[in-house]
């Protein structure tokens, strides 16, 4: 190949995988398979093997990371980086909307509200579209140059999309790590025996501030925009609302739940249903950020020193208290793994009471030098599990009169078998003899993201667990009526309504059923992954070790708890005997229902009202049919909501079926 011809097609292949990039990590709607993206990423690799020249700073294989350097290097900000007047009381929200409208002369103003992420504020400067560098907040001015790390975050775009686009432009956004991926973080640095990160927080920061980007490149983070800083080379939209959806257009992750609010009141339900739904949310954020809309308005209420005029953050009750260890309890969890946990003298943290928080293993017990009859900081964050920060000392006297340090049992606290080390972490070897084993085990089965099974609650799984009736899956599907009347908890009606559930609970999804078997290190996600690829439990379990990991996504850590489980005689034996007594997951690409939409593409295009996109997209696969992002000649049906894109006016010139979303779901039977 000569070299014009390798750099033309280095540019496609540039926006080929940015495309795919987008439509995967931002949209969330593949439309190509992992083995057809990994081919356009080898393609790029070999090209700029070749032609190094070719592998420049916007090239998607500069995601991949680099190797450390010593510090951190300084950068000075295109423009200083403000900070935001903040408070928890709603009231002051109220004075800070009278004081502009006096200055403004105005009755009502137009706001926005939008979350508050509880993570990094960044800054990224794009020239001529290509991102040039990207830097930490730091003291406002100059922050540290971190631009080989944002490389590594598939939600950054390396190359703006769109046309007449600013000469130099800064953005500003948040770098966070979602519940999710801070939870799945977590849990593989614990296996290592590594230190845990205390908050989502703390680790988007350290994710990012690392000197080798390849540590940041494997870490879960998201970049969210938010602010256009300063343009050169074009004007900036006229409302900060404007300004969202231009941010969304250049292939920005934008988070979806801004609202323009006529008016204070409007902002401030804004901020108090937030906090209802902030459990609910994939990351964390810390309260509302309340902005005057306009920018000509912005400019007449002007600024002070270090902060806007216009902009307020009303804050959320913060999620940290400090409380009493009252003893430290070991837990043992459906892998046999032994948890240490604070039991706390109970205190509401936002709301909520806590009266137990993970320790994660015995190195961080030591590590935080955590014992009984402690002072503790404890926060909780989303949905996880309350977490110990750290201790609070509590002066001379009381430090002289501390507790012997912890230790971990030498025996399962349960069922007396020996506890075995393995690196961080602490294992009852007792497998599914030990009753708290089998009934976390159970319990997980038949939880409502696995198998689904009502009626199979911890209460019933300890009576069927304890009255011997239960001691593997298998047994499951063995049990009778009789076996069930024969129990305090259980009357006709009740029996037969479990029986039933076990029943239908027979032709579940592969992706429940792999992830019901409770393999470490297989969560949702990764079951999704294994039932996509693979089709069946007989073929996910006769596969190697090579070929689980040349799959996206999946590393030597879960590939080897994949072969592991599988390898282990007495798990197959399980797995052959459900099997025998009718148990047949459905594979993935025929769910129980009929197919109409079989064999059809769909296309969405602007915005709707009664659906989400992910909604939408999954309605259309439930029926056997596809999504595209784009428009072409094999598309089946375009689904047109408000402000419909160009893929619209495409829709038209090649007369194809044009639904709108009401349509669309009385298509799809949902209406
Ligand atoms: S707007 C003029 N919007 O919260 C300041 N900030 O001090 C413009 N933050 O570190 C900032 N989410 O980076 C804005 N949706 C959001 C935000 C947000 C988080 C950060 C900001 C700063 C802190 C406020």
């Amino acid at each position: 190949m000569d070299f014009d011809a390798a750099a033309r097609r280095a540019k496609e292949l540039h926006a080929e995988i940015d495309r795919h990039d987008h439509l995967y990590y931002v949209e969330d709607s593949p439309v190509i398979s992992d083995t057809a993206y990994d081919a356009l990423r080898q393609e790029l690799e070999r090209i700029e093997e070749l032609f190094p020249v070719l592998a420049t700073p916007d090239s998607p294989t500069m995601r991949v990371g680099a190797e450390p350097r010593s510090s951190l290097p300084g950068v000075d900000h295109l423009m200083p980086m403000l900070s935001l007047d903040s408070t928890t009381e709603p009231e002051a929200a109220l004075e800070f909307d009278a004081r502009l409208r006096k200055i403004l002369e105005k009755e009502t103003i137009q706001y926005t509200a939008e979350p508050k992420f509880d993570g990094l504020s960044v800054e990224l400067v794009f020239r001529d579209g290509v991102l040039a560098s990207a830097s930490t907040r730091g003291n406002g001015t100059t922050g540290e140059d971190v631009t080989p790390n944002l490389r590594t975050i598939k939600s950054v775009p390396l190359r703006l999309r769109g046309r007449g686009l600013p000469a130099l432009v800064s953005i500003r956004g948040e770098t966070l790590m979602t519940l999710a991926g801070f939870r799945e973080l977590n849990r593989r640095m614990t296996e290592r025996g590594e230190g845990v990160f205390a908050n989502p927080r703390n680790a988007a920061a350290g994710s990012l501030r690392q000197l080798d980007s390849r540590i940041t490149a494997s870490r879960p983070l998201a970049f969210y925009a938010y602010e256009i800083m300063t343009a050169e080379g074009a004007g900036l939209p006229a409302s900060h609302s404007e300004e969202l959806a231009l941010l969304g257009g250049w292939g920005f992750l934008v988070d979806a739940h801004w609202q323009k609010c006529p008016g204070i009141g409007e902002a401030i339900r804004f901020h108090s249903n937030l906090a209802e739904a902030r459990d609910s949310l994939p990351f964390e954020i810390d309260g509302v950020v309340i902005q005057v809309d306009s920018r000509r308005d912005r400019a007449a209420a002007g600024m002070k020193t270090r902060s806007p005029r216009w902009a307020l953050a009303l804050k959320f009750q913060p999620r940290r208290e400090i409380t009493t260890v009252e003893e430290i309890a070991v837990q043992v969890g459906r892998t046999g793994k032994l948890t240490p946990v604070a039991l706390l003298r109970p205190v509401d943290v936002g709301g909520v009471t806590v009266s137990r928080a993970t320790l994660h293993n015995a190195g961080e017990v030591a590590r935080k030098d955590i014992r009984r009859g402690d002072m503790v900081r404890i926060e909780r964050a989303g949905d996880v599990i309350p977490a110990v920060v750290e201790r609070v000392p509590s002066g001379p006297a009381g430090e002289k009169r501390r507790e012997k340090p912890f230790s971990m049992p030498s025996t399962c606290p349960v069922c007396g078998s020996a506890v075995e080390e393995e690196g961080a972490n602490h294992y009852c070897t007792g497998g599914i003899s030990c009753p708290m084993q089998l009934k976390r085990g159970m319990e997980h089965f038949a939880s409502r993201d696995a198998l689904d099974i009502e009626g199979l609650g911890e209460k019933n799984v300890e009576l069927l667990v304890d009255h011997g009736l239960i001691s593997d899956f298998a047994d499951l599907f063995r049990l009778t009526r009789e076996n069930l009347l024969g129990l305090e908890r259980f009357a006709d009606k009740s029996a037969e309504n479990l029986l039933a559930a076990i029943e239908a609970s027979k032709r579940k999804p592969l992706d429940k059923f792999i992830f019901a078997l409770g393999i470490r290190n297989v969560g949702e996600h990764v079951a999704r992954i294994l039932a996509a690829k693979f089709g069946s439990i007989d073929r996910l379990a006769a596969a190697t070790m090579d070929e689980l990991t040349a799959v996206r996504d999946i590393g030597p850590e879960v590939a080897g708890s994949v072969s592991g489980f599988f390898g282990e005689e007495r798990n197959m034996r399980v797995i052959r005997e459900m099997s025998a007594l009718g148990v047949v997951p459905a594979p993935p690409d025929s769910p129980a229902g009929p197919r109409p939409f079989e064999g059809r593409t769909f296309v969405f295009t602007g915005t709707l009202e009664k659906l989400t996109r992910a909604e939408a997209k999954r309605i259309v696969q439930d029926l056997g049919g596809g999504v595209s992002s784009s428009v072409g000649k094999n598309t089946g049906c375009v689904v047109a909501g408000a402000d419909p894109g160009s893929k619209y006016d495409k829709a038209v010139k090649l007369g194809l079926d044009i639904l709108t979303e009401d349509e669309f779901l009385r298509l799809a039977g949902r209406k």
